[in-house]
């Protein structure tokens, strides 16, 4: 097997990403040398996927301590929670740094917030090596299994949420294939998805955002597996726009529906996804592919980048910490309440 790309590398003076906007066609590294910098490649789509995001966040940071000032350090973090609003993580990682900040001389904060960031880091790593292990444990022999967006190594530090669920099942034959929306406008699907797939050796077919339906129908499927970007403290599911409607779906024909996610993604302060503020992106990135328009000039179109599904459409929710099931309020009460905190 080939070994995987590097796509998050810590520098000490910069944080080095891969830009997954180029992918899978060419392998480009963006160097971010300061915390606006790091803020600017989320917005802009050069990494992405909750948990990945909120690592850069964290080394966001790590770059504004090298400033040596508490106020530095305010500024960066307010300007990384709002790159992208809906990813919880990215508050959670501005929060831990925050807090290892806390009482630390302006003179060693380059040294003790670069510690932390690589703890976030490591913590997210092992996290997806817990979750991968609980997960599989869900499929059966040979399942069939619909996935949507990219919740792979690309969107994590590790070896990712729901495809980490994925790899892990197929090493003990419990996945027999793999169908991963491609996922408009951004393509996650059909450009990381596939890609890491592929490169696993793990069978694979890549459908259309709108053919999960006719597909369930006229074939067996086990499972839909998902990552998340916010989960509501009452086990609502935020993630990739058409994710609801897949769990429609997905309830419709009788297969399970799992999100993956640590616990970083859970929200306790947000008490149902009503709440969760869904991030609307340019239209011109619905109106567009790759630069050449798709529309009659002057169209209109809207680009919500995320969904909420229900919890009582999600089956379980997977976390590091362990999984959640039936989905409800005091199931994720119990979860959080015996949570390992990332250590920073
Ligand atoms: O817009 P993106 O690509 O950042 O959206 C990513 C997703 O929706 C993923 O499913 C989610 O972040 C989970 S990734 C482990």
């Amino acid at each position: 097997m080939p070994r995987p790309i590097p796509h998050i590398v810590w520098k000490k003076d910069r944080l080095r990403l891969l830009d997954q906007r180029l992918l899978p066609r060419r392998i480009v590294y963006v160097d971010c040398r300061t915390a606006s910098e790091v803020a600017r490649a989320i917005k802009d789509m050069v990494l992405r996927g909750a948990p990945l995001i909120g690592c850069s966040a964290a080394f966001g940071m790590a770059l504004a301590a090298r400033r040596r000032s508490a106020r530095a350090l305010e500024e960066a973090g307010r300007l990384l929670v709002k790159s992208r609003p809906t990813a919880v993580n990215l508050a959670h990682a501005v929060g831990a740094m925050r807090s290892a900040a806390e009482t630390v001389e302006p003179a060693r904060l380059p040294a003790v917030l670069a510690r932390a960031a690589e703890g976030y880091y490591r913590w997210d790593l092992e996290s997806n090596r817990r979750m991968a292990g609980l997960g599989a444990r869900l499929l059966r022999k040979c399942s069939r299994v619909v996935t949507h967006c990219n919740a792979g190594a690309l969107a994590t530090s590790g070896i990712g949420t729901a495809l980490g669920v994925v790899a892990e099942a197929f090493r003990q034959g419990r996945i027999s294939h793999v169908y991963a929306d491609e996922t408009r406008p951004y393509l996650q699907g059909s450009r990381l998805t596939l890609w890491e797939l592929m490169q696993e050796g793990i069978p694979c077919t890549l459908i259309t955002d709108s053919m999960a339906a006719h597909l369930m129908k006229i074939s067996r499927f086990d499972a839909v597996i998902v990552g998340a970007d916010r989960i509501a403290a009452n086990g609502d599911v935020c993630n990739k726009i058409g994710t609801y409607g897949l769990a429609i779906v997905a309830r419709h024909h009788g297969v399970p529906f799992y999100a993956v996610a640590p616990t970083t993604t859970i929200d306790p302060g947000t008490p149902d996804g009503s709440r969760i503020p869904i991030e609307e992106r340019s239209p011109a990135e619905v109106l567009e592919i790759s630069g050449i328009p798709i529309a009659p000039r002057g169209a209109r179109a809207r680009h919500f980048a995320f969904d909420v599904t229900p919890a009582r459409l999600v089956t379980a929710i997977v976390t590091e910490g362990g999984i959640v099931r039936p989905v409800c309020a005091s199931g994720i009460k119990r979860l959080l309440a015996a949570r390992p905190c990332p250590k920073t």
